[in-house]
């Protein structure tokens, strides 16, 4: 059998994740269920990245130990992954015994081999943040987090040859063309990262200590990245005893990840598997994000959708399909309740959920609930006929390029064609005339073309296949190359009107709703969770420092807020005007939690004055007002000001 490898990104231990985090696993768990189908055997790897720094300071402000933290919040991430009902097949943990042994040998080989030395990792060092800064990175020469003085410092550090693997990198990208998707990615890492040389990478801390020891030198642990990556291999038993899934299915066919860690997978990990004389994956695709109204989602801007109140409302398969049909995997689209609602009525009640009802309906009150058998063919037939055997080819083309949209844009073709031939064919008057042959024919390509239908769903929607299979009372096992062929359904099945499968919504009245059940979990998780937050468990290494002329760029001013007033739908927000000099402008911002209207008109406050403006669930926001929140959720305004007019320029 044919073995097909995929994995997800492992996750940041972040508590509660919302439907941009999804967004990862989701396709890649359609991806193994239409693989599958095709007769692959998949094997699916997703996980969490549970070391670092920032966890072990989240833990200790938790009165909890490293492991004790994270094990909470892994356990909600596989609760989450249970509800989406993602059929991974090994979830690993960087804290699982086999992977840190794995890792440990990992390092030691690269270095026994010299791919890793020793050497000096020179900084600006602040001895009470025990911290390494860069000359960039220094508030007028001091510590960017305490303000007090530093010292050039040098500490021992382990190196990995990153850049002896420049060229050969330009090379196998060359050579295969498929490897980074999509293309403009590809682009993207020879310009900003290839092109101008490549650096040595550090691979050792020395700062801090929740990680995975250098085995022949404890006082350093290995870099997170480097921890992270290997998991793709580690978790198929590579460095074990036990490596037969290492075997079978190495190289990946697939590493899906967030376009902001493709550099990570497609510079570090090729050439850590260079280093390691191993094969590299096939292809790494780079899918773009799920903004919030054009906004990146964040727990402190109060603008997450949680996917559970989508769920428990619509259903799983809605909100997958919603995912996938909406936006270009390659690209950033933004996520709109209003338009999730409107697709829900749509796509899925008007012309799947139509068509199910319309023909099991029909079939019980033409022909007693059986489905005939077709006896007098029509030219008009063989349209539907053709496109519905020709559906899973074009579905299969898109599918190899990822390209979920479109892939589903074609099945919903044939169920737009499907009710049209309802339309043309009009059942109703052929029953009125007693055309019975003609009548039994429409009613069995109606159901014909259904089977097929709910076939070609099934890797994105499986319980409404299986639903509308339930409808047509076909028992038969699912298969994929039954999609391709006509007259496979028995007649004489008895169909079963059931439940309608996606009932047409009031949308206002449904956003209501929606906007209530994700506004309440946002309000009981951020009181549950004060002082447990880990959504900003950033890519800490990954913070990229910025030249004076990059921040110059921000235009930041002193504003005087003249009114506040609740925001009409949202209730964590208010609307602010603020009086900049001479302009007067509106402000959204999620403060509401921490001052009063009272508080807030007459204070000076401290805006970003250039930034684009956006809207916040349907006000416009120009600008945005800084302040600073600490990890028990305590936030305040950037705000001593009182003695300086409103427009002033602060720099
Ligand atoms: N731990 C690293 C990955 C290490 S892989 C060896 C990491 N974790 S993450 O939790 O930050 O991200 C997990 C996945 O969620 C990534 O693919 C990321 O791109 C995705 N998303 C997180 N927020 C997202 C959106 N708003 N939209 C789409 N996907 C995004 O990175």
């Amino acid at each position: 059998m044919k073995k097909f490898y995929l994995t997800t990104p492992i996750y940041y231990p972040s508590d509660n994740l919302h439907i941009g985090h999804t967004y990862t696993t989701v396709a890649a768990d359609v991806i193994k269920k239409f693989k599958k189908m095709q007769g692959y055997d998949v094997y699916f790897v997703t996980g969490t990245d549970e070391h670092g720094q920032k966890i072990q300071g989240k833990a200790k402000e938790n009165g909890l130990s490293p492991k004790a933290y994270v094990d909470k919040i892994v356990a909600d991430i596989k609760k989450l992954w249970k509800v989406l009902e993602i059929d991974y097949d090994t979830f690993i943990r960087t804290t699982d015994p086999y992977h840190e042994k794995a890792v440990q040998d990992i390092f030691t080989k690269l270095y026994e081999k010299g791919e890793i030395y020793k050497s000096t990792y020179k900084g600006h060092y602040c001895t009470p943040c025990e911290a390494f800064w860069s000359e960039s990175q220094l508030v007028d020469g001091k510590c960017p987090d305490c303000q007090r003085e530093v010292h050039l410092a040098e500490e021992e550090a382990y190196f990995f040859r990153l850049s002896k693997y420049r060229d050969k990198l330009l090379k196998f990208y060359e050579e295969n063309p498929g490897f980074i998707q999509p293309e403009s990615r590809k682009n993207e890492m020879i310009n900003n990262f290839l092109k101008d040389g490549l650096e040595d990478l550090c691979v050792s801390r020395t700062s801090f200590d929740w990680g995975i020891k250098v085995p022949f030198d404890p006082s350093h642990v290995v870099y997170v990245w480097i921890d992270a990556l290997a998991c793709y291999i580690t978790a198929l038993g590579y460095g074990t005893e036990k490596d037969e899934n290492f075997k079978k299915y190495w190289p990946a066919n697939i590493h899906l990840v967030g376009k902001e860690i493709v550099r990570f997978h497609t510079i570090i990990w090729p050439a850590l598997l260079m280093a390691l004389d191993l094969e590299l994956p096939k292809k790494v695709f780079g899918h773009g994000w799920i903004l919030f109204e054009d906004d990146k989602m964040s727990k402190s801007k109060g603008n997450v959708i949680y996917p559970e109140p989508i769920i428990d409302l619509y259903g799983i398969d809605a909100f997958k399909y919603f995912l996938l049909r909406e936006f270009s995997f390659g690209q950033d689209g933004s996520f709109h309740r209003e338009k999730f609602l409107q697709r829900l009525n749509s796509d899925l009640a008007n012309d799947l959920g139509n068509l199910v009802s319309r023909t099991v309906t029909m079939i019980e009150k033409y022909n007693g609930g059986i489905i005939p058998s077709p006896v007098e063919e029509e030219e008009i037939d063989n349209s539907l006929k053709e496109m519905a055997i020709n559906t899973a080819p074009k579905v299969e083309e898109y599918m190899d390029k990822l390209n979920f949209s479109q892939a589903l844009e074609e099945i919903w073709k044939l169920i737009r064609r499907t009710n049209k031939y309802i339309d043309e064919t009009t059942p109703w008057i052929l029953a009125k005339e007693d055309k019975k042959n003609r009548l039994d024919t429409v009613l069995y390509n109606l159901s014909e073309s259904l089977r097929i239908i709910s076939i070609l769903i099934k890797p994105y929607m499986e319980k409404t296949a299986l639903e509308i299979r339930k409808q047509l009372g076909i028992e038969e096992e699912i298969l994929w190359e039954d999609s391709k062929v006509w007259s496979k359904l028995q007649s004489g099945a008895k169909v079963e009107r059931r439940k309608i499968i996606f009932p047409r919504l009031d949308i206002q009245q449904e956003l209501k709703k929606l906007n209530e059940a994700n506004e309440k979990l946002i309000a009981e998780r951020s009181k549950g969770k004060k002082g447990d937050k880990v959504e900003d468990v950033k890519k800490e290494e990954e913070v990229k420092e910025i030249t004076i002329d990059e921040f110059a760029k921000v235009q930041l001013k002193v504003a005087e807020v003249i009114s506040c007033e609740n925001h009409p739908k949202a209730d964590r927000l208010y609307v602010l005007k603020l009086k900049i000099g001479e302009e007067e402008r509106q402000v959204v911002s999620g403060i509401k939690e921490y001052y009063s209207p009272e508080d807030l008109v007459g204070k000076k406050v401290v805006v970003v004055a250039n930034l684009k403006p956006v809207k916040l669930r349907g006000i416009e926001s120009k600008g945005m007002i800084l302040a600073a929140e600490d990890s028990e959720g305590n936030l305040t305004l950037v705000s001593t000001l009182e003695d300086i007019a409103s427009g002033a320029i602060i720099t």
